[in-house]
């Protein structure tokens, strides 16, 4: 096992009806800026059950945060953080708007001229403006890291953020609010958490025992639940086992002493900055191919995967690997995710060179767990997704 650190400052409160527990957890003299999307937080009474508990707060709001958080966006909201004096942020919402207020929480202290810089030039947030998160969407596993990912649509740009400064204070995550989100969404959520396990498992052994059980647990529980989840969001035990893999699956204690991967989603937000394909979706676009272009450095833990997550016992460590990376697409099928560019859009031809340009352009020239991956290969692994 790899030496490591581990710090995870975010307090979660978990469970029905802890909406009402915001209460307790924003300081009585802040003043709030609450943070929400496209309003379906208005629809499905998640905006009423905030607003009561803030009864006693001074709250102002900034809706209108698009999925993929846009950049332009961002920088009105920005403006009423000066402007307004706001002194600590609320995110209601999903991972884009959860990432937006991280950005915020990061711009609000930054001293430069051009908070892009933060993303483009990778600048690590030490400190950032305290926020809180209630989340209405399991999937990204923000409301329990420090990480954002950022869209900047001007050009075509979709950029990854971060720092320790950036944990959210505290996270309600409340599973009764899954019932009104679209099955679309719930099949994103589903495949971005199985996808995250699978970035910090897929990678080779290193005798990390405990990570290995816990990253497959996260797997079989997904597996477990999400036909359940999918055909009847009400159910509790369904919808409660999901939220919390999603967490769990990006909180950072998976990866604590493994080598990770990541490669699959550095390639899956070009997809998105491209097209505007869900985030979720791109990484089943690109996983099976990168599973399959990087079989003889993966295959001992595809099989591993193989064996223990699908019960797949028959046959050579090849055989099980090969088996393994059908079962996985297998199941994005399952989920109504398909697994093809082409199925997306018509004009994927040049994807791969576009990407393969940009990653070089970026210095993104050894990405993966050996340092390997250079943009020929990834331009070969777009290819074989077309
Ligand atoms: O905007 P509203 O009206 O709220 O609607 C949203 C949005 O249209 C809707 N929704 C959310 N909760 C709902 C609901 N609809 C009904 N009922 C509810 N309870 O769902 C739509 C999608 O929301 P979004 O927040 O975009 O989805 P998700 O949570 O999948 O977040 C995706 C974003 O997170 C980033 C992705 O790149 C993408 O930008 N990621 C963030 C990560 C992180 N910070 O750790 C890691 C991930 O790998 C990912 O990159
Ligand atoms: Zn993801």
């Amino acid at each position: 096992m790899n030496n490591f650190e581990f710090k995870n400052p975010t307090k979660i409160i978990f469970g029905k009806n802890t909406i009402e527990k915001l209460e307790n957890e924003i300081p009585k003299d802040a003043k709030v800026l609450l943070l929400y999307g496209g309003g379906s937080i208005k629809k499905n009474g998640i905006y009423d059950q905030v607003k009561t508990a803030l009864a006693k707060v001074d709250v102002l709001e900034f809706g209108g945060i698009p999925a993929n958080p846009e950049y332009a966006v961002l920088l009105e909201a920005l403006k009423i953080i000066k402007d307004e004096n706001i002194t600590y942020l609320l995110a209601v919402g999903g991972g884009s708007v959860i990432d937006g207020t991280k950005f915020l929480a990061s711009a609000a202290l930054f001293e430069g001229d051009r908070p892009w810089d933060i993303l483009s030039k990778n600048i690590r947030t030490e400190e950032g403006m305290p926020f809180g998160t209630v989340l209405t969407l399991p999937a990204t596993g923000s409301e329990m890291n420090s990480g954002s990912v950022i869209t900047r649509a001007e050009t075509k740009e979709k950029l990854a953020m971060g720092g320790p400064g950036l944990f959210p204070e505290f996270s309600i995550l409340d599973p009764q609010v899954i019932v009104s989100i679209p099955q679309r969404q719930l099949a994103n959520g589903l495949t971005d958490a199985f996808t995250h396990v699978l970035e910090q498992y897929m990678t080779y052994p290193i005798g990390a025992l405990l990570q290995d059980r816990f990253a497959e647990s996260i797997l079989q529980t997904l597996i477990e639940v999400a036909p359940k989840v999918l055909k009847d969001p009400t159910d509790y035990k369904a919808a409660s086992n999901f939220m919390w893999s999603c967490t769990m699956a990006l909180n950072g204690l998976i990866q604590k002493g493994v080598p990770t991967d990541w490669a699959v989603h550095a390639i899956g937000h070009e997809l998105t900055a491209l097209f505007g394909i869900d985030h979720a979706r791109t990484l089943a676009i690109i996983a099976p191919s990168h599973y399959k272009f990087n079989f003889e450095t993966k295959k001992e833990k595809l099989a591993q995967y193989a064996e223990r997550v699908w019960n797949i016992t028959e046959g050579s460590i090849e055989d099980k690997a090969n088996a393994a990376i059908e079962k996985t697409e297998a199941f994005f099928h399952q989920l109504g995710i398909n697994t093809k560019l082409s199925d997306y859009t018509k004009d994927y031809e040049g994807t791969a060179e576009n990407i393969s340009e940009r990653f070089t352009t970026r210095g993104w020239v050894a990405l993966g767990e050996h340092k390997s991956l250079s943009p020929d290969k990834v331009e070969s692994i777009v290819k074989m997704a077309y």
